[in-house]
Parts: structure tokens; C-alpha cells; sequence
């Protein structure tokens, strides 16, 4: 039954991109195969001939629809309303900058360089980067790949880009634009919400007011406007300590000597429905210390006292009963260091693509699937990065979808990938080199 719940959705996801019947008439669909056949066609020019033909067959237009006249206008011109449209939609991407024209007449080619030579979609634009029998990366705008969603989700487990004062090459939204952006592309994940569900929000604790060493408190107004809009509830901050972070905030910390340098970011996790949810520490015990194991074994204390104003009591025998594992406290210590990570930086080098500056070491999104969901469930992951959300959830056997807006990153990411049942991956986006 998951596996059938799962392929619905993964085929859903495809068939966003790929493939649909009954354009004719769907603006925004046939927009979004002109789209694709430009950014399939890569650095090749493509003729009119060409992008009718790759239209065509991307979105099941039978080929004599194609040939179809029908009169326009005034003077009764006979046109095909179907090229038209593509042209139409060939308009708009060149007046939006993503193709440009090329040497011969009516020939076009994809281009979407950033200011910073990172490649996004148009809006709009959704495509399968890749995918494995469990999930999919898909190239586009968290906003439209989520908002078309109609599957439920168990989790959203994702660390959107922060407002930073000078903002990562991705880019990202101003502190003022936060809580409105955040909101935005969680709006339709919460609609698909099982009430069941968890959604964990990493975010950075050191957004600074301009020219100011005061903190914003841009994260207590997400943290309310997730309640009071959203109708989310807090269920805790978590802490990831990372003892590798850089040094920092430099000229608070380094400079005025007014700051310690931060060494750890917050994790909100929040939850439709508290009482309901399917977070079990079952799932994330560790091992016992080889003191606690040793006191186990001797069946437990042996005195009697009382702390914190009787607060806490251990009497003979506490502590003796064998348990499974260590509760886990809600501190997660890890580095951003990961051998996952060092393998999507090889991978990108060898790729010849920029390297994503700002992911999770795997052990992050590890742990909270596991905490927060079971065998089977829908991950998702709206700012997928170097997609080790998906790689996570891979290993544990949920299902999953990521969406990234910039190419050169799930290009990079999908080595990682290869392995994994059912791989697959377009030939547009394996030839893809950035260049
Ligand atoms: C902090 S990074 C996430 C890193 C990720 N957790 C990892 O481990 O690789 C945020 C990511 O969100 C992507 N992004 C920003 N806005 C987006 C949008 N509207 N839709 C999809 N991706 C977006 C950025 O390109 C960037 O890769």
C-alpha cells in the first residue's frame, strides 16, 4: 500500500513534467513544455521546426493537430493555433531573458545564468532532475512544484536560505520579507499536512539589524506567524551544535569583542496537531554509557537521596530495569563535515559545477526522519540543496520529494544517487555542464 501511495505520487510529480494530454487550451502547461524543450535542448540551438517536434511529443499532441488551419481575425488568415501559442510562449521567454536568439532566423537557444552563473527555471518551470523508485528531485520554484502537490505529507524537514546580510550566492529574501516568504511556500506543504505530521525548520539564530549587533526577531515573528496564520503549534527548538561553524558574527564577535561566537542554529519543529503526532524516541535511541550499562547490570542504585528540593528522588533498585537505549536529548552535536558531503563536493568538482556552500551534514535530516516519521512516509524537502534530505530518507526507506531552483546543484547531486533502485535521470540533465 505505501508503495502504491508512493509511485501515485512520484508518477504525479513526472507527469508535471512530463508528458501531458489534453494541452490544447492549457496556456500554462504548453508554456511550461516550451519551456522544457529549451532547457532539454541545453546549449544546442533549436530551430522552430524542432521546438514544434520536441512540443509535440513532450505534451502528446498528435502530430496532424499540428497541421490543423484555422482562420484568424479580421482578414480570415489561416494559422495553426497551436504553433502560435508556442510562439507566443517563445516571446515570453525572450523578453524574460531565458533564451536568446542565435544566428540563424527563428532559431532559439536556453539560457538562465543568474547574476552569480547559477542556472534557474523560469516560473513555472518543473522538471524531474532525477529520481529513484523511493523519490524525486525536481528543478523549479519550491512555490510551484509544492503548490500543485495533492498527496499527504508525514514531513517537511528543510533549511530554507536565511536572511543574511549578504546573502549566499543562491540569493534569498531580505529580513523584512521573511516571515511573508516562509509562509508563502509553506502554505500549500501545511494544506497536505497528515496530522500526524512534523514539520522541522532549520534557521539561523544570528540575523543581525543592520549596522547593529542587536539579533532580529525575525524568528519569534516567524515562530507566531506560523501559529496564528499557519495554525501550527511548537513543539520544540531543538539545537544543532556544530563545533566545526565558522567564527563568528566577525565584526561583533571578533571586531568589538561585544558577541561570543555562535556556535550552534535552532531546529523549530512544529506540528499540526501535537497529540497526534507520530514523533517516537523509540526510533532514535542510543546506546547506553558504558557507566549507565555497568549500573544497569548491577541492577540499579543501591542509595537513597533526594535532589532539587526532592524535585528528583533515586531510592535502591532506580535505574535497574534494562531498557533498550538512551533517551536522546534535544541537542543534536555534529559538524557540517559528513562523508555524504565530501562525496557531493567531489562529485560537483568533477562535474565541473559550483559547489553548494551552505548544506546539512546528512546526519541532520538522519536523525529527524527517523525521529519523526516511519518507514514509508512522504519526506519532503522545499530548499533541497545538495538534496540530503532525500538521500536520508532514501537510506530509511521513506519516500520523498526535493525541489531546488538551481540546476548546477541537482546536477551535482545526482551521482550520489546512482546507486539507489531505480535511478534514473534525463538525458538534458546529465549532459548538463553549467557552461
Ligand atoms: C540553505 S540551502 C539548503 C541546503 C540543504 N539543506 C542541503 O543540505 O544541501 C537553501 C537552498 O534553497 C534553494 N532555494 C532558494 N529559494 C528557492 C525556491 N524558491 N525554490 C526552490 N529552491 C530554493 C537555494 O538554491 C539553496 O540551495
Amino acid at each position: 500500500m505505501e508503495d502504491e501511495a508512493g509511485n501515485r505520487f512520484l508518477q504525479d510529480a513526472k507527469a508535471e513534467a512530463e508528458p501531458m494530454t489534453g494541452i490544447i487550451g492549457r496556456q500554462g502547461e504548453l508554456f511550461a513544455h516550451v519551456a522544457a524543450a529549451y532547457c532539454d535542448a541545453g546549449e544546442t540551438p533549436i530551430s522552430n521546426a524542432d521546438l514544434y517536434a520536441a512540443v509535440a511529443a513532450r505534451a502528446n499532441i498528435p502530430p496532424k493537430a499540428l497541421d490543423e488551419r484555422t482562420p484568424i481575425g479580421r482578414s480570415g488568415q489561416k494559422h495553426n493555433l497551436i504553433r502560435r501559442a508556442m510562439r507566443w510562449h517563445q516571446q515570453t521567454l525572450k523578453e524574460a531573458g531565458v533564451i536568446e536568439h542565435a544566428d540563424a532566423r527563428g532559431v532559439w537557444r536556453f539560457v538562465s545564468t543568474t547574476k552569480n552563473g547559477l542556472h534557474e527555471p523560469l516560473a513555472g518551470v518543473r522538471l524531474v532532475a532525477f529520481s529513484t523508485r523511493l523519490g524525486v528531485a525536481i528543478w523549479g520554484d519550491c512555490m510551484d512544484v509544492f503548490g500543485a502537490l495533492r498527496e499527504e505529507i508525514h514531513l517537511v524537514v528543510t533549511s530554507p536560505p536565511y536572511p543574511l546580510a549578504k546573502a549566499r550566492a543562491y540569493g534569498g529574501p531580505t529580513e523584512p520579507e521573511y516571515v511573508d516568504f516562509i509562509l508563502r511556500v509553506f502554505e500549500p506543504l501545511v494544506r497536505n499536512l497528515a496530522p500526524s505530521g512534523s514539520i522541522a525548520l532549520n534557521l539561523s539564530n544570528d540575523i543581525f539589524l543592520a549596522n547593529s549587533p542587536g539579533r532580529s526577531l525575525c524568528l519569534e515573528r516567524l515562530v507566531l506567524a506560523l501559529h496564528d496564520r499557519l495554525g501550527l503549534h511548537l513543539m520544540d527548538r531543538l539545537v544543532w551544535s556544530n563545533p566545526s561553524k565558522a567564527p563568528g558574527p566577525v565584526r561583533w564577535a571578533s571586531m568589538t569583542r561585544q558577541h561570543l561566537n555562535v556556535g550552534y542554529e535552532p531546529i523549530y519543529w512544529f506540528s499540526p496537531d501535537p497529540a497526534r503526532a507520530r514523533s517516537n524516541n523509540r526510533r532514535v535511541l542510543e546506546p547506553h554509557t558504558e557507566r549507565h550499562a555497568a549500573l544497569q547490570a548491577r541492577g540499579g542504585e543501591s542509595r537513597c537521596a533526594s535532589y532539587s528540593d526532592g524535585a528528583y528522588r533515586i531510592h535502591p533498585g532506580r535505574f535497574g530495569t534494562p531498557t533498550a537505549g538512551r533517551i536522546p536529548r534535544n541537542v543534536i552535536t555534529c559538524g557540517h563535515k559528513c562523508a555524504d558531503a565530501a562525496k557531493y563536493r567531489s562529485d560537483a568538482r568533477a562535474l565541473g559545477l559550483p559547489v553548494h556552500g551552505a548544506g546539512w551534514p546528512l546526519s541532520i535530516p538522519d536523525f529527524l526522519i527517523r525521529f519523526l516519521t516511519e518507514p514509508g512516509d512522504l519526506v519532503v524537502d522545499p530548499f533541497g540543496g545538495r538534496v540530503s534530505t532525500g538521500m536520508a530518507a532514501e537510506r530509511l526507506g521513506r519516500r520523498w520529494v526535493c525541489a531546488e531552483k538551481i540546476i548546477d546543484y541537482l546536477r551535482a547531486a545526482a551521482p550520489r544517487f546512482a546507486s539507489c533502485d531505480g535511478f534514473s535521470i534525463p538525458d538534458s540533465v546529465s549532459a548538463w555542464t553549467g557552461k
